[in-house]
């Protein structure tokens, strides 16, 4: 989803050389892959979107894969990168790096300050560890090789590419999924997990890659002055909060489901609250464009006529 969206803001901005990959084409776990990839098309610059991501189901089920892959793609790529003579990377990590008990909303020194939530706790450590790749690698070569890594951690993205996936998939698509289902079987109800109470952010996936394209672009001097060299990652977040109550509610009617939501508070909430503080980039030039609702709207028609 991501990376699609970072080439789309990439070409908006008339960027004509832009090289991809599929997994099915080049798998980023398999390090001497890799490194040919890179030898051979020696880019200029890398953004890495690619990793295994998943909900809370997915994460609880698989947290071997989750661990295993996440670091195997950071380490192979940025190190290969490296060798290539790559200058500038931008990495994505993503706001469950952040302690589960992190004052809210969570700023960039939040980091590696508590305990990390245990559902997600290996997807996140792999994470940390991609952040750290990309300073370790600045602070021994950024003067000597001249190179300029840089980390950024989006909240809740949806939009087009999303995964619908009915198991694995994260709370929107999973809630556009349902809602369809819904009006398509004429069902009187749609029940949804927890009390929809708990308030979450969410950013549009193209914003995120604006975003994204911004942090790469960057001024050194003025990336520097609002980062240090062992907290240099960026949040990335809409500052919009909405209770999972309101998010249902606005996903029905933009789906056009007519019968009731409930919510089964017998099953769990996770955190009360989930927020990035995105000072930083907004004090560095960027915020996002795109609401909930048009979003969601945009999502929609997606899911129904995907890209
Ligand atoms: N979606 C969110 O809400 C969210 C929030 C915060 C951060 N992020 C971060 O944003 C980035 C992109 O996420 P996304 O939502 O765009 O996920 P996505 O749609 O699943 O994209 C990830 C891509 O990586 C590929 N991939 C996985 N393992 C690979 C491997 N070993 N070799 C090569 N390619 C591989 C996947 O291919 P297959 O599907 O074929 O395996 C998929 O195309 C990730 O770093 C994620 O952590 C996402």
């Amino acid at each position: 989803m991501v990376g699609a969206a970072i080439v789309r803001a990439l070409r908006a901005q008339g960027q004509t050389n832009v090289v991809t990959r599929t997994h099915a084409e080049l798998d980023l776990a398999e390090q001497a892959a890799v490194r040919a990839f890179f030898a051979a098309e020696k880019p200029a610059q890398v953004y890495l979107a690619a990793a295994k991501v998943g909900g809370i189901h997915a994460n609880d089920t698989y947290p071997a894969e989750f661990i295993y892959q996440n670091l195997m793609i950071e380490a192979n790529v940025i190190d290969a990168a490296f060798r290539s003579g790559v200058k500038k990377l931008l990495f994505l990590g993503s706001s469950c790096i952040y302690p589960r008990a992190a004052a809210q909303p969570m700023r960039e020194d939040a980091l590696l300050t508590g305990t990390l939530e245990p559902t997600n706790e290996p997807y996140a450590i792999a994470k940390i560890a991609g952040i750290k790749l990309c300073e370790s690698y600045n602070r021994q070569y950024g003067v000597s090789h001249g190179i300029d890594y840089r980390s950024v951690m989006p909240t809740n993205l949806y939009g087009p590419g999303d995964s619908y996936h009915p198991e694995n998939s994260h709370v929107i698509p999973a809630l556009i999924r349902r809602f369809h289902q819904a009006k398509i079987e004429n069902a009187p109800v749609v029940t949804v997990w927890g009390s929809g109470d708990p308030r979450r952010e969410f950013l549009y996936v193209d914003d995120m890659a604006v975003a994204s394209v911004h942090v790469m672009n960057l001024e050194k001097p003025l990336f520097d002055q609002y980062t240090q060299a062992m907290i240099s990652h960026i949040n990335v977040g809409s500052g919009e909060e909405v209770s999972i109550r309101e998010l249902a509610e606005t996903v029905g009617r933009i789906v056009g489901f007519l019968g009731d939501i409930r919510f089964d508070a017998t099953k769990p909430d996770g955190a009360p609250r989930k927020l990035m503080d995105s000072t930083r980039l907004k004090t560095l030039g960027w915020q996002a464009g795109v609401g909930l609702e048009e979003g969601l709207a945009r999502a929609y028609r997606d899911f129904l006529n995907p890209l």
